[in-house]
């Protein structure tokens, strides 16, 4: 089997590049983004796309200027939860400008791109079986070309929605100059923990862990989150309680820890967030 090495070119396409053009003015756009922060979590379901919008809303009310990049091309939702869905991304001479949430959080996803809701983004390979070997290739070459083509402007802090899987957090890693940290996630059950243990191996193998979430926390009797940060040696940010309000105005579309602030799930969102900034004022020294 010949591989890339051996070819002789690449039919004039400059594919090389191309790429290092792209990577160059990724890193230009970022280069306003003063930290960016993962969320991860091997589990799905645990409530990633919930904590990021919460958090960024959290953050944007103690007066801080946020994006949110929604890395989940298959499973697009923070358009949705941050309320912008619909809205046109304005393409100008700077590059794309995202939507801005009732708080002023700067959204970019694919959900945003999309024609329809029933498209999902399907990846062109000779055969079905290829489709799944070039996937990883696509979903990168589809995230660097977000991250260089939106104009962001200057931000403190860029939070990415990532799908299930804390492999996907090396999609990210190879992408963005410096991340800053992850904030993993979990429910209080055995079968996430499980996964999450792995998933806080992994992580801290790329980034600074700032710590882990339990989220849903209440909704069924399980093992303790800080039993489980102690064991991996991560810090606990928190718990956030399972709450029907939470999902409700997740749906609507709603920035639920202003809206309904005073709810214990929203107090301890708030909790949480500034417990992460403290932890990135610590892990920049
Ligand atoms: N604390 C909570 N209380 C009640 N409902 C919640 C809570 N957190 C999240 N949910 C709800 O649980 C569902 C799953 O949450 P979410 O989509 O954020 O999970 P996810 O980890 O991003 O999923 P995926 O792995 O598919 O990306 C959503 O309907 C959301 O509104
Ligand atoms: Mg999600």
């Amino acid at each position: 089997m010949k591989r890339y090495k051996d070819l002789a070119g690449d039919g004039g396409s400059d594919i090389v590049g191309q790429v290092q053009g792209q990577q160059a003015r990724l890193r230009e756009r970022l280069a306003g983004v003063s930290t960016i922060v993962a969320v991860v979590s091997g589990k799905g379901g645990v409530g990633k796309s919930s904590l990021t919008a919460n958090l960024a809303n959290c953050f944007a009310l103690d007066g801080s200027r946020v994006g949110v990049l929604d890395a989940d091309l298959n499973g697009p939702t923070m358009a949705k939860i941050l309320g912008v869905r619909g809205r046109a991304l304005a393409v100008g001479a700077a590059g794309v400008t995202p939507p801005t949430s009732a708080l002023g959080i700067k959204v970019m996803s694919m959900d945003l791109l999309l024609p329809s809701d029933a498209t999902p983004l399907t990846w062109d390979a000779p055969t079905q079986d290829e489709a799944h070997t070039w996937r990883g290739t696509m979903e990168v070459n589809a995230l660097r070309e977000f991250l260089a083509d939106t104009a962001w402007g200057p931000l403190d802090l860029l939070l990415i929605d990532l799908p299930p899987g804390t492999d996907r957090l090396a999609t990210v890693t190879g992408l963005v100059p410096t991340l800053g940290g992850t904030v993993i996630v979990t429910i209080p059950s055995d079968v996430s923990h499980l996964v999450v243990r792995k998933s806080i191996t992994v992580a801290a193998a790329r980034a600074p862990v700032l710590g882990l979430v339990e989220n849903m926390a209440g909704m069924f009797r399980g093992p303790a989150g800080a039993d489980l940060a102690r064991e991996a040696g991560v810090p606990f940010l928190g718990s956030v309680p399972f709450d029907p309000e939470l999902a409700l105005a997740a749906d609507r579309g709603e920035a639920f820890v202003a809206t309904a602030p005073t709810r214990e799930s929203a107090r301890a969102l708030m909790d949480i967030s500034r417990a992460i900034r403290a932890s990135l004022t610590a892990t920049r020294g």
